[in-house]
């Protein structure tokens, strides 16, 4: 479960039409860079409107990643790139992800390719986590209010299913979400302890696993064990048959007209939180200035700057030497 703590991204959307004229105020004087990809997104079913269009490049100090929606049209202009080489792929709901094609910015159109999904389940595998949650089936109302582990299995403190729902969005929902390809199958844990041979052990097996082991078995402990592991396992179980989420509708009208630009930052055991990039009270202070982060655990404030694509760390001062203070990640865990 690496992805969870590894990758900080920071990442600023741009809604077009919603900046007032008052936001560039503040804004640093370096110039944005120009560079631009357009073109046109087609399938077998014709040009493709309202899918990703994303353009990746580890060419800077940062890896890059920006992303526009296609118009009605099929039609994509990916903004002020920096000059770089450009993997750029379709992804889009009903679609496959698309091959990378190479593209430098240029002022010639581009055709891309998109192939159309051929299944549903082939569709879903790149759904929101939470389309993905919402198969989950809690335990039935008539576990509540539970009577714990040595009664129905439901969590003695939990008064109704809509207490158990909200456990399951206010505990586990709380540190991450659940419903991305990970979380969702079960694959990774039968490859690590080959001795686990049914979904519910597996569940048990990974919820004490990892970083956070003992916050995830505290909160599955007071949802109730038993009833709560047995919901996990027959979501799991219905979608590894086969069972797919609603297909989500594709961006429309003004949901279109967006930009986003990732970088990643920090490094590959990160636990990025905290970014701030202006003051909300004042939001137009630090215009398009470095955007900061803390590195939970680790004792560092990490700062990219948007205009170099460059990202540095600050150690943080402690007032006890810094090998004293106790990790939030103690070593000696199994990695699963
Ligand atoms: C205190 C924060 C926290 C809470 C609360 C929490 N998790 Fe996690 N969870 C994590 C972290 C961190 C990881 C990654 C562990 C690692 O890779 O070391 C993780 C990993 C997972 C995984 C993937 C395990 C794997 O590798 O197969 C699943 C599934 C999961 N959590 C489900 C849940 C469920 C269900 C709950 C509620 C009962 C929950 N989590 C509550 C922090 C939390």
């Amino acid at each position: 479960m690496k992805t969870l703590t590894r990758v900080g991204l920071v990442i600023l959307v741009t809604l077009c039409l919603a900046i007032p004229g008052g936001a560039v105020q503040g804004q640093r004087n370096a110039a944005a860079p120009t560079g631009y990809i357009t073109g046109v997104v087609r399938s077998s079913q014709g040009p493709e409107a309202g899918v990703w269009v994303i353009a990746e490049t580890k060419d800077l100090l940062t890896n890059f990643i920006k992303i526009v929606v296609t118009d009605d049209q099929g039609r994509f202009m990916l903004p002020d790139l920096p000059s770089a080489n450009y993997s750029v792929w379709v992804r889009g709901y009903g679609l496959v992800d698309s091959a990378k094609t190479q593209m430098k910015p240029s002022t010639n159109s581009a055709t891309l390719t998109a192939t159309v999904a051929k299944t549903p389940q082939e569709a879903a595998k790149v759904y929101p986590g939470n389309y993905w949650l919402s198969l989950m089936e809690p335990p039935a109302r008539s576990n509540f209010p539970g009577t714990g582990a040595q009664g129905n299995g439901a969590g003695a403190t939990m008064l109704t299913q809509n207490h158990w729902i909200n456990s399951l969005k206010s505990g586990c929902n709380f540190c991450h979400q659940l419903g991305n390809q990970l979380t969702r199958t079960l694959d990774d844990v039968y490859k690590a302890e080959p001795s686990v041979k049914t979904s519910i052990e597996a569940w048990d097996r990974r919820l004490h696993g990892g970083v956070r082991g003992d916050g995830m078995y505290g909160t599955l402990g007071t949802m109730g064990k038993d009833a709560s592991l047995k919901s996990f396992a027959d979501w799991t179980d219905r979608i590894a048959k086969g069972e797919v989420p609603p297909a989500p509708a594709r961006p429309k009208g003004i949901e279109r007209n967006v930009v986003v630009t990732l970088w990643d930052v920090g490094d590959d055991h990160s636990f990025m939180h905290d970014e701030a990039s202006t003051d909300k009270n004042h939001p137009t202070v630090n215009g398009g200035g470095p955007v900061y982060a803390v590195s939970a655990g680790h004792g560092q404030l990490v700062i990219m700057d948007p205009k170099e694509n460059s990202t540095f760390s600050v150690d943080i001062p402690t007032r006890a030497s810094k090998e004293t203070v106790p990790s939030r990640f103690p070593k000696g865990q199994s990695s699963l």
